[in-house]
């Protein structure tokens, strides 16, 4: 009685972009709100889960009741989710850069007298989803997301299987979901597919939380 369906779990859900610095006033980044990662942290505390949100730079409020971990780049990132282990179960939505400047430049870089660009090495950065799904400490339930315009179901079956975690929410973004209010997702597993309809992004994040509610229940 009173009790929530997720009280005493620990969720970990990371949100936003990264910014990969280049020189003090200038960085490479995904393009991210951060609004269905957030929207997931406000379900999951709803439902009376214990959540730690690691958001990158975003200009959203935080969400009631939620501890946030504000990083800035993908390493930063990678960090905050290690040392907010253990967790019951993890939800990646952050946009994390794959790639950042090999050299971040003390002063701001000056254009070449030539009105030529500069070279800009890049190095990948490590993958947080696919660092989680191997790691000692692996939340029991590991659930990435992946944008995809084409043949998003067959993708997602293959970036499972290729991260090791155990759902992927397919994001289908051929039409017009990025920065939007709604999102077209599909929650696909190793063994089935389910297509959900266009909803909110506040409906898909209480749908999520809901089915990772009842997993963390069975
Ligand atoms: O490989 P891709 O970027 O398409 O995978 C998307 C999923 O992986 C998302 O859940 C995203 O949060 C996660 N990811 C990550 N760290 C990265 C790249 C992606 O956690 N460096």
């Amino acid at each position: 009685p009173g009790l929530l369906p997720l009280s005493g779990k620990h969720v970990l859900v990371t949100s936003g972009p990264t910014h990969e610095p280049l020189d003090p006033v200038r960085y490479i980044a995904n393009r991210s709100s951060g609004k269905q990662g957030h929207a997931i942290a406000a379900a999951l505390a709803a439902l009376g889960a214990r959540v730690t949100l690691v958001s990158g730079p975003v200009t959203l409020a935080d969400p009631a009741g939620v501890a946030v971990r504000p990083v800035e780049t993908a390493r930063e990132m990678l960090a905050a989710c290690e040392a907010a282990l253990p967790a019951d179960a993890a939800v990646f939505a952050a946009a994390v850069a794959d790639w950042r400047p090999a050299e971040v430049a003390g002063q701001k870089m000056k254009k070449p007298a030539d009105d030529a660009a500069p070279p800009m090495a890049l190095v990948p950065n490590p993958d947080i989803l696919a660092t989680l799904s191997r790691h000692p400490m692996r939340p029991g339930l590991v659930i990435g997301f992946a944008a995809e315009t084409e043949r998003v179901v067959e993708h997602a079956r293959a970036k499972l299987a290729r991260k090791g975690c155990d759902w992927i929410v397919a994001n289908d973004v051929s039409g017009d979901v990025m920065g939007g209010a709604e999102n077209s997702v599909h929650l696909v597993t190793s063994y089935s597919v389910e297509d959900w309809p266009r909803l909110p992004k506040a409906e898909v994040a209480a749908r999520l939380a809901d089915r990772i509610a009842e997993t963390l229940h069975a």
